[in-house]
């Protein structure tokens, strides 16, 4: 792989030489571990701030605090372990949005990945900061130009953006109607779309594109679309390095194409996973959970007594602890949880778990042998 995926243009531009891109995996799954692995192979490395605070002792009680707390930490650590490119995901409906990009800025991570929603305010957050560059995630052209529109207010275009498409794992910018057009709502069309509105702009940043990107050969085809690299979430869960605990990689080991599947969450978005008998039970509405800790604005999955009708609506009767349910799938109780995923999960027995180092070779190969 020759040509190099470069983010910003100053002196705190970054290089990432292997124009790969790691997803920010929640809750637990991608800390400073897998995250210091990929910027070692000259990827990006992508800490995830979600749930990040669940073995703080104080998470109930302080969970913004704890939550940074345990952000630095994991940024902390992952520095002492890479000089390579690292930084952190942080969703935009979590409560400690704004203090765990704080942490970002103090402790100097590379960048910042940010969508779940709109992250209208992360330019004006960053202040006149300019070394941690902003990478907004989004799933449409259009949720690009109102993220453009808003941030020239504070003087600042993003340095890059990352443009997730239908097939991606985990929470999905899409509707069941669009999910329905895949003519339309592919992610080639839409890094096209996106691509011609940052050339209207004027502005010169890479797209980085994730969702369904499984071998070399896909990051070749997407770059052929207008982008300049690829983000996977999917094919880094089953590495040796990632955080995800042995029952989870085993879920991707052992599923098949047709286990995998849309979900209703409780945040009112879709996403994708690998069903199981939790997701089962609780899309019948039998997971009610009985506390809530509010860690997510505009989640619904409170407690029972305060599931009222416009609830059941919003999540199609389904309200469960989403935050609960991860933290399960991260401690290897998947009978109490699930397991995000991409479309090509089942293609994790293909190779096994293998190192992050043997994949970054596997997928280079791969995109050679695609010339
Ligand atoms: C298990 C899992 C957890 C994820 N968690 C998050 C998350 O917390 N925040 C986020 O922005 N994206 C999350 N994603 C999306 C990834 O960051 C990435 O964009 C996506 O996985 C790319 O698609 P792929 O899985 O097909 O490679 C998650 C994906 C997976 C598979």
């Amino acid at each position: 792989m020759t040509k190099k995926l470069v983010i910003g243009h100053d002196k705190y531009a970054l290089e990432v030489p292997a124009r790969i891109f790691q997803g920010g995996m929640g809750v637990g799954l991608s800390l400073s571990g897998l995250a210091s692995a990929v910027a070692n192979e000259g990827g990006a490395g992508t800490i995830s701030a979600a749930g990040i605070g669940m073995y703080e002792p104080d998470v109930y009680e302080n969970l913004i605090e704890a939550s940074s707390r345990a952000l630095r930490k994991e940024i902390v650590k992952a520095h002492a372990l890479t000089d390579g490119v690292v930084g952190a995901n942080i969703m935009v409906p979590q409560a400690e949005y704004e203090a765990d990009v704080q942490v970002c800025l103090e402790e100097g991570v590379h960048f910042i990945a940010s969508g779940g929603a709109l992250p209208m305010t992360l330019a004006e957050l960053a202040g006149s900061n300019r070394k941690t560059k902003l990478l907004p995630i989004v799933s449409s052209e259009r949720a690009f130009r109102l993220i453009l529109k808003r941030w020239k207010r504070s003087g600042r275009y993003p340095d890059g953006v990352i443009v997730e498409g239908p097939n991606a794992g985990g929470h999905l910018g899409f509707s069941r109607e669009e999910l329905a057009n895949p003519d339309y709502y592919c992610l080639e069309k839409i890094v096209v779309r996106v691509r011609e509105v940052i050339e209207k702009e004027g502005i010169d940043i890479p797209i980085i594109a994730a969702g369904g990107i499984y071998t070399g050969a896909d990051i070749r085809d997407i770059m052929s679309h207008g982008a300049s690299g690829a983000q996977m979430g999917t094919r880094l869960v089953t590495t040796k390095e990632s955080e995800a605990p042995r029952e989870f990689k085993d879920a991707y080991l052992n599923c098949n194409q047709e286990d995998i599947g849309i979900i209703e969450s409780p945040l009112g978005l879709l996403g994708r996973a690998i069903k199981n008998d939790f997701l089962e039970q609780a899309m019948a509405g039998k997971k009610h959970p009985k506390k809530c800790f509010e860690c997510i604005s505009g989640c619904a999955g409170v407690g029972e007594e305060v599931v009222t009708e416009e609830v059941t609506k919003l999540v199609g009767g389904a309200p469960f602890c989403y935050t609960m349910a991860l933290v399960n799938a991260k401690k290897g109780k998947m009978k109490h949880g699930f397991a995000f995923a991409g479309v090509n999960a089942y293609r994790a027995k293909e190779t096994g778990i293998i190192s992050v180092h043997e994949l970054f070779e596997i997928l280079k190969r791969e995109y050679e042998e695609s010339a």
